[in-house]
């Protein structure tokens, strides 16, 4: 039998090995950033562990804690989808797991990994959930998912023709969310090899960017001036003190900057295509994390930079090209104009010269008047040829009066009825806008002729601000479901012409059918600015 003394010991020593034990839980869960819960679905209580509290940046056991406050917790933006996944998990029951981010009381972010399971009473109905979290956020294998993440989108962004800027903001805002304490900046090389220019800085004061904006580069010219100049990273632990910052220190120190490493972004040939630097307002040496992500964002950053600099020329290739052409098509037109026309009325005169002194014989006479018609003939071809290849309209009258020429050609050649409403005042506008305007009108027609089957075409040629806008609406079958444009170059082409003038062109369906070409163009700085604001100008 046990004495009553010894029940005594054996509960005291039973508490003492629970309270111990609990103590090894806490340590456990400290140790792996791990913290657990339950939640009991008949009373909505929910119990967290002392870790729990700590990860969500609460102290342990300082409030009660409901599926609300959870959820309140839980970042805006992950909110509903874990709301979802919980209810799910009751609903199918047996184990289950998410991730999630929570917003700690500071405004920090955390990532959580959970699992749980949903345990059932005796009716085998959901009763209790437990489960723990995983603090991740720190978590080496989690960084570098990250930074993987950020670089892919910064990629695709790339690949999807997102403007330069918009991508390097994109690996700025990488290098800040995964390094909370740095203020990043990008800054670009000049055409010279000699300056470097403001790239892109959001985090850092607009006074410093326009002041180290075209600064010379050299072997103490601040981090970046210096990373640039030696082609090689810079690590300055406190500008107060070092050499390099001597002449912008004054500057740093009005910004509260007091540490910045930097990085030379380098082209495949290895020549210097700009810095990506990171800012401390603190001194601080390399921090060995940090270092490897400037260094993969200057990569990705030189891909970038690099990949838009031969978009850019391609792009000004295909100006060129174009331009040659227009003025090859505006040169034969003119020859085969002036010249060939000039040489069939002469010889025109000269049948009719003929004519007059073989009077006598018949069969000559009506012979001469064959050849006169196939002179009218010819002529008839090359003036049509001559037009082809770019109408005198253009050139003489303006776009307003080709687009109008243009148009009564199309509805007779092709019986489709078309309405148009041109307000340009007459404007006379640059020949290169007109010319691109004009060749994206006529590529519009030509695939209403090929593809629409329409009835009816509008146009409508105006103004928006200082913006020349050209919209055709037909009303045929519309653009098909998904479009193949693997050989096809004519919106390949309207879309390249519109962006080298810095407008755009848009394809879309149109309602209730058929298909809109809409062309915006902005105007040269030097253009017509009297005409623009007019009360004509299209709202
Ligand atoms: N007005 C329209 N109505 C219906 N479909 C159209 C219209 N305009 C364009 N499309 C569709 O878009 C496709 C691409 O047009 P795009 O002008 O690029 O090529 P294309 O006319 O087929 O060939 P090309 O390179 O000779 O111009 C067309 O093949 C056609 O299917
Ligand atoms: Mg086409």
């Amino acid at each position: 039998m046990t004495s009553g003394a010894d029940m005594g010991t054996d509960v005291l020593v039973k508490a003492e090995v629970a309270l111990r034990l609990e103590r090894q839980l806490d340590a456990a869960q400290q140790i792996t950033h791990i913290g657990s819960w339950e939640w009991d679905l008949a009373t909505g209580a929910v119990i967290w562990s002392d870790e729990l509290y700590r990860i969500y940046g609460l102290a342990p056991r300082s409030c009660a804690i409901t599926l609300e406050e959870f959820l309140a917790r839980v970042h805006p933006d992950d909110r509903e989808r874990v709301q979802r996944q919980v209810t799910a998990a009751v609903q199918r029951g047996g184990p289950f797991g998410h991730s999630e981010r929570i917003v700690r009381p500071d405004g920090s972010v955390r990532k959580l990994d959970t699992v749980g399971e949903v345990l059932v009473d005796a009716h085998g109905r959901p009763a209790l959930l437990i489960g723990t979290c995983r603090d991740i956020t720190d978590d080496p294998r989690e960084f570098a998912r990250r930074v993987q993440a950020g670089e892919q989108r910064a990629l695709e962004m790339l690949a999807t023709g997102a403007p330069l800027p918009d991508v390097l903001a994109e690996l700025v805002r990488l290098v800040e969310e995964m390094a909370p304490e740095a203020i990043a900046s990008i800054l670009l090389m000049d055409d010279t090899g000699t300056r470097i220019q403001h790239g892109t800085a959001p985090s850092l004061p607009d006074a410093y960017n326009q002041a180290i904006h075209d600064c010379v580069i050299g072997s103490q010219a601040g981090s970046c001036g210096t990373a640039a100049f030696r082609r090689k990273p810079v690590f300055v632990t406190d500008i107060e003190i070092d050499p390099l910052w001597e002449p912008y220190r004054d500057l740093a120190r009005s910004c509260g900057l007091r540490a910045c490493w930097s990085f030379p972004i380098l082209a495949t040939d290895g020549h210097v295509l700009g810095t990506a630097a990171v800012y401390y307002r603190q001194p601080r040496t390399a921090d060995p994390t940090v270092v490897e992500l400037v260094s993969r964002v200057a990569h990705v950053a030189a891909l970038a930079i690099e990949r838009r600099k031969i978009d850019e020329r391609a792009l000004a290739l295909s100006e060129r090209t174009e331009i040659i052409r227009e003025d090859e098509r505006t040169h034969i037109a003119r020859e085969l104009h002036d010249q060939l026309g000039q040489s069939l009325a002469v010889l025109k005169l000269e049948i009719s010269w003929l004519a007059q002194r073989l009077a006598a014989d018949s069969a000559m006479i009506r012979k001469l008047e064959e050849m006169n018609q196939t002179a009218d003939g010819i002529i008839q071809s090359v003036a049509r040829i001559s037009t082809g290849l770019r109408p005198a309209v253009l050139d003489i009258l303006g776009l307003e009066a080709a687009i109008s020429w243009q148009t009564q050609e199309f509805a007779q050649q092709t019986g489709i009825t078309c309405a148009l409403s041109a307000r340009l005042d007459n404007l006379k506008l640059d020949t290169s806008l007109a010319t691109a305007v004009f060749r994206i009108f006529q590529e519009a027609l030509t695939n209403i002729i090929r593809h629409s089957k329409a009835s009816r075409v509008t146009v409508d040629l105006g103004f928006e601000g200082s913006v020349v806008v050209l919209e055709v609406a037909d009303d045929g079958v519309g653009l098909p479901p998904s479009r193949s444009r693997g050989h096809s170059l004519g919106l390949l082409g309207m879309g390249e012409r519109a962006r080298r003038l810095g407008g755009e062109c848009v394809v879309s369906p149109r309602e209730p059918t058929g298909t809109l070409v809409s062309l915006r163009v902005p105007l040269r700085q030097d253009q017509g600015s009297q005409q623009i604001t007019s009360p004509h100008v299209v709202g």
